[in-house]
C-alpha cells in the first residue's frame, strides 16, 4: 500500500517563519508498488489566523501527477498564519486513495516592514586590544500577566548574536542571522519559544558579536566594519496568551547593555574569553541590572529584512581527538584525525587568571603546526580560567583546522577526554552518498564530503582558514553539480543567488562580482568568464537537480544583466582580448606565485564558455516560455560558436592551444562542428592523456570536464586511469599525503611533506571535488534524465579496477539507487525507482535504453568488456617510461 510521507514547503527543512505566503507543497510517496505514478491529489488545508483565532479547513483535489511543488491552492497566507496541511494520493485510474498523510505545518514569518514594531538597539562601541569590537551583551526584564498559549521570537543583529530567554539559549542556531549581503539583505530567524517564557517575571537577552558585519573581512589585511561600525540587536518576542491576547516585546531604548565576559571575537583571528569576567545569571529574573549602559536607537535597516530561505548553521557532529603529542620543539599538539571546520570544546580546571591559547592549523611542517598557509589570521583562541572547572567554546568565530596546539594547559597536558571538535556548517539535509571498491576513491569521495561541509557555511565560500572564507562564485559553479547531489542545496544556494544579482544589477553595471556577498574594492570587479558566469550555470545547475524552474525566473533578470552589460565583448560579441581573464585557475603547470598562468589561454576558456551560457540562456528563455529570448540567444549562441571555431579550431578538428582543459571544454560545451572533428578531438585527447602519463593537466576550469569528456567519447578506461592514478598531480595523490579534505592546489603539500611555497595554499577548498559529479554519474551511474528527477537515467559504466559501486540519491521524490557488480565478466545491476517515476537504463556494450517504472530492477551483461586495462602512456623516447602502477592489477 502506498504511503504518504509528511509534506514539505518550498526548499525548507523547518517551515516556521518562512517568507514565501504561497509556500509551495511537496511530498514523497512510498512503497514496494511496481510502476506506480500519481494521478491525482488531494490536499486538505486548516488555515489558522495569527495568535489561533480563527480557523478554515478546506480540501482542494486536483487531477495531476506532480509531487514535487505543486501550486499552493488558498489565498496567500499572511504575516503570523500558519497552515496545516495534509495530502493524500491516487494511483491509476480505479485504485484507491492512499491514508492522508500525518499532518505537517508551515508558518508566515514577518513578510512587511510594518511587521516590526521594535527599534534596533546599539551597545557604545568598545575596541579590544586588537581593534576589534567587543561582544556585548543585551536585556531586558519583562512581566506576563497571564498563562502563555505560544510565544515566538523573530530576531536579528547587526553581527552575529545568540539570544536568551530565562537563562536558557534560545533554538540551537550558530553565527546567526547568518552572512548576506547585509546591504540589500539582512535574514532574521523565527524560533518557536513558548516554552521558555512563562507567566510573572521574565527576561529576554541576546549576545552579540561583530562577525561579518563589522569584523576584518578580505586578504592582504582585509577590512573592518563594511557594514557598519556597531553592535546591535532587533528583536520582537510575540506572546499570545490562553485567552488569545497578544502582547509584543521588542527592543527599544528601554534595553540595557554591557561588554560581554568575551573580551575580543573574530571570524579570522579567533575568540578570548575570560571567565572572570562572566556575568552570572545575567539573563535571568532576578539579576540586578542597574551598573547596566543605556543601549541607543538606531534607524530601522534599510536592507530587506527577509526569512532565509536555507537552513542555518549549526553544531552538525562532534569529533573526538585522535591523538595528544609533542612536537620536536617541545609543544602540545592535538590531531583531531580530520580536518574539519568549526571549534574546541574544552573540560578543564586550573588557577584563576590562567590563560591557554589554542592555535588550529590544517597541517603540521617538519613536525610543527603550519600556520603560514592561514596568512594574517591568527586561528588563536584563548581561555582565562576564573578558578573553576568549566566546561568551554567559542562562539563568535570558527577555524578550518586538524590540529591544534595547545600553549599553557594548567597542570601538565590535557587527556584526550578533556577535548572535542565541534563541527559546523548550514545544516542542509544529506541527499547524497557513493562508494565502490577502491578504498583510495571511496577516501576521495568522503573528503568530497568534508570540503562541502567545511566550505558551506552560510554562503558557498573558498576556504575555512585563512583570511578569506569568500564566497568566490566560479568555486560554487564549478562545485554545484557535485553539491546539489550530496545535499540539498537549494535554500541556501537560491538565497545566495539573491545577493548576487542585486549587487550586481545594483552596483555593478550588470558585471557579476567574483566574490558574493561582494565585500572587495572595485578594482577587483572585472568581469570574468567561468566565475561571472555563476549567474547563469549555478541557476541552471539548481534547476536540473531540483527541478525548480521558479530560480530561472527569479535569476533571469540578472542573468540578462551579465550577457547584455556585464560580459566585457570584442566588437564581434567575443570576449575582449585586452581583458584579464582567472582561466584555468591553478593548472598544475602554473607556478606556486601565479595561479592564472595556465596552460590553456584565457581567452578560449572564456569564449567556450560564453557559447555556453548563451546557449543555455536560450534554453531558459524556451522553459520559461519566452520565445523571443529563446530565439535571440539561439541565433546569438550558434553566431558565437562559429566565431569561436574559426577563431581556435581548425578544420580537421585541431584546436589551437590544445590542451585537456581546451579539447573537455569544446566537447562538454559542444563547440566542434563535424562528427569528424569530434572524432579528431577524442583522439588528440587520448593523446594528451596519455603523453602526460595519465596525470591531471587542468585547473578548476578544465577538472570538472575531463573526466566526462572521455567518457563522451567512449574512453572511460583512460578516464579510470587518471582517476585511479596516485602520483602528483592526481586526485589521489593528496589521499597518499594523509589528505582528509580536497586540496586548494593539486600539491598543497609537496610530495616531500613541505607546504607549497604558494601564499594561497588551502587544504580545505571544494573546487577540484568537482569530479564528484563523474563519480556519481558514471560510477555510480546516476543522473536525472529530466531536471528534478522525475525521469532518471541510469547509465553505469564499469572501468579501471573498480569492481563494484554503489550509489544512492535521495531525490525530490524519494530515493534513487544504482548497484554494480562486475565478476569475470558478468555485470550485474540493480537499480531502484522511486514511485510516481520513471527511469532509463542504459547499459554497457548496448545502444538500447530500458524504460522502467517504480521498484527495483535487476540486470545482467554477460560478457561485460571495459576496454583494454591499464591504458598505456605514451612515452618519450628519450625519457625512462615511468613505471606503471597498475602493472598486475
Ligand atoms: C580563492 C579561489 C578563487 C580565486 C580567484 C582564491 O584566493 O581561494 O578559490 O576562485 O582566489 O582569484
Amino acid at each position: 500500500m502506498v504511503q504518504v510521507l509528511p509534506v514539505t514547503f518550498e526548499h525548507h527543512r523547518d517551515a516556521l517563519g518562512i517568507g514565501q505566503s504561497a509556500p509551495r507543497p511537496s511530498w514523497k510517496t512510498t512503497g514496494d508498488e511496481k510502476d506506480w505514478t500519481q494521478s491525482s491529489y488531494e490536499l486538505k488545508i486548516t488555515i489558522h489566523g495569527p495568535h489561533a483565532k480563527e480557523e478554515k479547513s478546506e480540501t482542494f483535489k486536483v487531477k495531476s501527477s506532480e509531487s514535487v511543488l505543486v501550486p499552493w491552492p488558498c489565498s496567500p497566507l499572511k504575516s503570523r498564519e500558519s497552515a496545516t496541511v495534509q495530502v493524500r494520493v491516487t494511483g491509476a485510474k480505479g485504485s484507491d486513495p492512499s491514508e492522508w498523510s500525518v499532518p505537517s505545518t508551515v508558518e508566515i514569518g514577518l513578510l512587511g516592514k510594518d511587521d516590526w514594531k521594535s527599534q534596533v538597539i546599539a551597545a557604545p562601541r568598545t575596541l579590544s586590544a586588537s581593534n576589534s569590537l567587543q561582544p556585548a551583551l543585551f536585556r531586558k526584564d519583562f512581566h506576563l500577566s497571564k498563562k502563555v498559549q505560544s510565544a515566538r521570537l523573530y530576531i536579528t543583529a547587526y553581527g552575529i548574536y545568540e539570544a536568551f530567554i530565562n537563562g536558557t539559549k534560545v533554538g540551537d542556531h550558530v553565527l546567526a542571522p547568518g552572512w548576506t549581503s547585509y546591504k540589500y539583505h539582512l535574514n532574521y530567524q523565527t524560533f518557536d519559544v513558548t516554552d521558555l517564557v512563562k507567566k510573572g517575571d521574565n527576561v529576554i537577552g541576546a549576545e552579540v558579536g561583530e562577525g561579518w558585519f563589522s569584523g576584518r573581512l578580505g586578504f592582504n589585511g582585509g577590512w573592518r566594519c563594511i557594514y557598519g561600525d556597531k553592535l546591535a540587536v532587533l528583536a520582537q518576542l510575540e506572546i499570545t496568551y490562553d485567552d488569545s491576547q497578544a502582547e509584543t516585546i521588542g527592543s527599544d531604548k528601554t534595553w540595557k547593555t554591557t561588554h560581554s565576559a568575551i573580551q575580543a571575537a573574530e571570524l579570522y583571528d579567533g575568540e578570548s574569553y575570560d571567565e572572570r569576567s562572566e556575568i552570572l545569571g545575567w539573563s535571568t529574573p532576578s539579576f540586578k541590572d542597574d551598573s547596566w549602559s543605556a543601549v541607543s536607537e538606531l534607524n530601522f535597516p534599510t536592507p530587506k529584512l527577509q526569512a532565509p530561505e536555507g537552513p542555518p548553521v549549526r553544531k552538525v557532529e562532534t569529533v573526538k581527538p585522535k591523538s595528544i603529542f609533542k612536537t620536536p620543539a617541545g609543544k602540545t599538539v592535538v590531531d583531531f584525525g580530520q580536518n574539519l571546520v568549526g571549534w574546541l570544546r574544552v573540560h578543564v580546571s586550573g588557577p584563576s587568571g590562567h590563560t591557554i591559547t589554542f592555535t588550529h592549523t590544517e597541517v603540521l611542517e617538519h613536525g610543527e603546526i603550519a600556520t603560514r598557509p592561514l596568512r594574517d589570521c591568527k586561528a588563536k583562541d584563548t581561555l582565562t580560567l576564573a578558578g573553576k572547572s568549566i566546561t568551554w567554546e567559542p562562539k563568535f568565530t570558527f577555524h578550518g583546522f586538524r590540529y591544534v596546539q595547545i600553549d599553557n594547559w594548567p597542570l601538565g597536558d590535557p587527556t584526550l577526554s578533556d577535548l572535542e571538535a565541534i563541527v559546523i556548517h548550514t545544516d542542509m539535509q544529506r541527499t547524497g552518498w557513493f562508494e565502490c571498491s577502491e578504498p583510495m576513491v571511496n577516501q576521495l569521495h568522503q573528503n568530497i564530503c568534508w570540503g562541502m561541509k567545511g566550505n558551506f557555511v552560510s554562503i558557498p565560500t573558498d576556504c575555512p582558514q585563512r583570511d578569506e572564507r569568500l564566497g568566490w562564485t566560479g568555486d560554487i559553479q564549478i562545485f554545484s553539480p557535485t553539491a546539489n547531489f550530496l545535499y540539498d542545496t537549494f535554500g541556501m544556494l537560491s538565497g545566495w543567488m539573491k545577493d548576487l544579482a542585486v549587487e550586481q544589477i545594483k552596483e555593478l553595471n550588470g558585471v557579476v562580482g567574483v566574490v558574493v556577498p561582494d565585500i572587495l574594492p572595485r578594482q577587483y570587479t572585472k568581469p570574468q568568464a567561468a566565475w561571472s558566469d555563476a549567474a547563469i550555470i549555478t541557476p541552471w545547475d539548481l534547476y536540473t537537480a531540483f527541478g525548480d524552474r521558479q530560480i530561472l525566473k527569479d535569476q533571469l533578470e540578472s542573468m540578462k544583466e551579465w550577457l547584455e552589460k556585464g560580459v566585457a565583448r570584442q566588437e564581434n560579441g567575443l570576449w575582449d582580448p585586452d581583458g584579464t581573464q582567472l582561466g584555468d585557475w591553478l593548472d598544475p603547470d602554473a607556478p606556486p606565485d601565479d595561479a592564472g598562468k595556465a596552460k590553456t589561454d584565457p581567452h578560449l576558456v572564456a569564449n567556450a564558455y560564453l557559447v555556453h551560457v548563451t546557449d543555455l540562456m536560450s534554453k531558459i528563455c524556451k522553459i520559461l516560455g519566452l520565445g523571443d529570448g529563446a530565439e535571440h540567444y539561439g541565433s546569438e549562441a550558434a553566431r558565437l560558436k562559429k566565431l569561436f571555431q574559426e577563431e581556435y579550431v581548425t578544420p580537421n578538428g585541431r584546436l589551437a592551444p590544445d590542451t585537456m582543459t581546451s579539447i573537455s571544454l569544446a566537447i562538454s560545451f559542444n563547440l566542434y562542428s563535424t562528427p569528424s572533428q569530434l572524432l579528431s578531438a577524442a583522439s588528440r585527447l587520448s593523446k594528451i592523456v596519455r603523453f602526460s602519463t595519465f596525470k591531471i593537466g587542468t585547473g578548476f576550469v578544465g577538472t570538472p570536464l575531463i573526466l566526462p569528456s572521455l567518457t563522451q567519447t567512449s574512453q572511460s578506461q583512460l578516464a579510470y586511469r587518471m582517476l585511479l592514478g596516485t602520483k602528483c598531480p592526481s586526485w589521489l595523490y593528496p589521499i597518499t599525503m594523509g589528505a582528509t579534505t580536497m586540496w586548494e592546489r593539486w600539491d598543497s603539500m609537496l610530495p616531500d611533506g613541505s607546504i607549497n611555497p604558494g601564499s594561497m595554499t588551502s587544504f580545505n577548498h571544494y573546487a577540484l571535488g568537482s569530479v564528484g559529479a563523474w563519480l556519481h554519474g558514471t560510477v555510480g551511474g546516476i543522473s536525472p534524465k529530466e531536471p528534478g528527477w522525475k525521469v532518471i537515467r541510469f547509465e553505469p559504466i564499469p572501468g579501471g579496477t573498480v569492481k563494484w559501486a554503489k550509489c544512492r540519491h535521495e531525490s525530490p521524490y524519494g530515493e534513487v539507487k544504482c548497484e554494480w557488480k562486475l565478476e569475470g565478466g558478468r555485470l550485474q545491476v540493480v537499480v531502484q525507482v522511486p514511485l510516481n517515476c520513471t527511469g532509463e537504463v542504459k547499459l554497457p556494450e548496448t545502444d538500447e535504453v530500458q524504460k522502467v517504472g517504480s521498484g527495483v530492477h535487476e540486470f545482467v551483461v554477460e560478457g561485460h568488456d571495459a576496454g583494454d586495462w591499464p591504458p598505456k602512456p605514451l612515452a618519450n623516447p628519450f625519457t625512462d617510461p615511468e613505471k606503471d602502477e597498475f602493472e598486475g592489477k
